[in-house]
């Protein structure tokens, strides 16, 4: 008897698959990720939107390991590009030519005046450090964060989760507050849009008035929450936001690990409102899975001190001649193979696909997105949006596998982050698999009391 929650008995005659991922349960710590667990691939190569385990079945990849590889897998350009500096030079922190026209490209894609970068290996990280970069400028201490939100798991930014993940670690890092983010599917304070006036918008003032010490630094928000289940909030939030950081001398960062560089159909998620946050972090699709991530922002910010002395912002593999050049190599192909219009079209496409099936199988609660950023809210019910129990979403996740689909529907809160290079004939793969395993699911699956 297994009792990690994520560990579902595997139905598929997987040979060669088996035998490894055995041999690595040995050694591997338990945690791994639980989309890795329940499917239990083994995986040989990675082609587009495709990947093949080692048993030789194909499956759709429409989770791009978590809206990393916004490339696809093994692109010519990127391959090309990793291989050639490969023989250069891979370590070290010296300018190379490419780093500089990696900063370059980046500046020349972020809002106004955004044109300062600073970069490291994982998401985290670059948050964490985008907080040091807020305290050093703003002189204030405090962090106020959103429900739902999800920024890492590093001991600065683990007590910014707002979900219960953060519970069981022990005393978090002080200073740091959560307001409920707008959520408009699962209003927190049971309104409506837009009879709501935003309400929560009022509510994080009273949060600041009433929680904190009077010392913020930052505001963090995810213009559209990943984690909770690419959750996009109403247009006023993130210009609200921006306006209440300022009104306490603190600074707005825009965390656009996952919404950056194309996922929303926009460059940047806070291109939407035209907001031109102080800080943004950056890193995922930039890399299309290479370990990169940064920060952006102004001349003024990023000048303030201690955060500009020598070696201060810095780090071991931040800007490494290997992760710039595999960074330079994604976002050119993104600006020149135009896979931001491609997310937006493929976006609207599968978006509608998914409300035609929203209206076939009642639980289906909600449907929403921006580009290839999805959300499907699965539930019992959709007067009491009581999400679907997870043994019925693991069983959909694994229907999906079997029929060759990769998801992230292991939960109520499914998330399809595809590939930025998806086409139409993937996702309308994507859409019929959707609907085989939905109506297997509405005949054959007790999914309500
Ligand atoms: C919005 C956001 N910020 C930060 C992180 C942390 O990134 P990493 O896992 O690379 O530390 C994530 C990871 O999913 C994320 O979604």
């Amino acid at each position: 008897m297994n009792d990690d929650p994520a560990h579902v008995e595997p139905e598929r005659n997987e040979k060669v698959s088996s035998k490894i991922y055995e041999e690595e349960l040995r050694y591997v710590s338990p945690g791994l990720q639980e989309v890795a667990q329940l499917s239990r691939l083994v995986i040989k190569e990675g082609r587009g939107c495709w990947l093949t385990d080692v048993d030789g079945r194909s499956y759709l990849d429409l989770m791009a390991g978590v809206a990393v590889c916004s490339l696809g897998h093994s692109h010519r350009r990127y391959i090309a590009g990793i291989k050639e500096q490969l023989e250069k030079v891979t370590a070290g922190s010296f300018t190379t030519e490419n780093r500089m026209k990696l900063l370059r490209l980046i500046a020349s894609l972020t809002p106004p005046g955004l044109s300062r970068t600073q970069l490291y290996s994982g998401g985290s990280e670059a948050v964490e450090a985008a907080v040091r970069l807020a305290k050093s400028y703003t002189k204030g201490f405090e962090v106020l964060g959103f429900w739902g939100g999800f920024h890492g798991k590093t001991g600065g930014v683990l007590g910014l989760i707002g979900d219960p993940f953060k519970k069981q670690w022990g005393v978090l890092h002080p200073g740091l507050h959560l307001a409920p983010y707008a959520d408009c599917y699962r209003c927190p304070f049971d309104m409506a849009y837009p009879g709501c006036g935003i309400f929560c918008l009022d509510f994080v003032r009273k949060v600041i008035e009433k929680n904190t010490a009077g010392s913020i630094a930052a505001i963090l928000v995810e213009p559209m929450q990943g984690t909770a289940g690419n959750v996009i909030p109403p247009p006023e939030f993130l210009p609200g936001l921006l306006q209440i950081a300022h009104e306490n001398n603190a600074l707005l960062i825009a965390d656009e690990m996952i919404t950056g560089f194309g996922r929303t159909g926009k460059t940047f998620g806070c291109n939407h409102t035209g907001v031109t946050p102080d800080i943004l972090t950056i890193g995922k699709g930039m890399g299309n899975g290479f370990p990169i991530s940064g920060l952006v922002s102004t001349d003024e910010i990023t000048a303030s001190l201690p955060f500009s002395k020598a070696s201060s912002s810095s780090s071991s593999y931040g800007g490494n001649p290997l992760a710039s050049t595999a960074s330079l190599a994604t976002i050119q192909t993104i600006v020149e193979e135009s896979l931001v219009e491609n997310s937006q079209k493929m976006g609207d496409y599968l978006l509608k696909g998914l409300q035609g099936l929203e209206e076939k199988y009642e639980f289906i609660g909600h449907v929403r997105g921006l580009g290839l950023m999805i959300g499907v809210e699965l539930v019992k019910d959709r007067k009491t949006k009581e999400p679907l129990e997870r043994a019925v979403t693991r069983q959909i996740f694994l229907e999906l596998l079997k029929r060759g689909m990769i998801s992230m529907s292991y939960k109520a809160n499914f998330r399809i982050n595809p590939p930025l290079i998806l086409k139409k004939e993937e996702a309308d793969i994507a859409l019929q698999i959707l609907d085989d395993v939905f109506s297997f699911v509405r005949d054959h699956v007790r999914y309500k009391d």
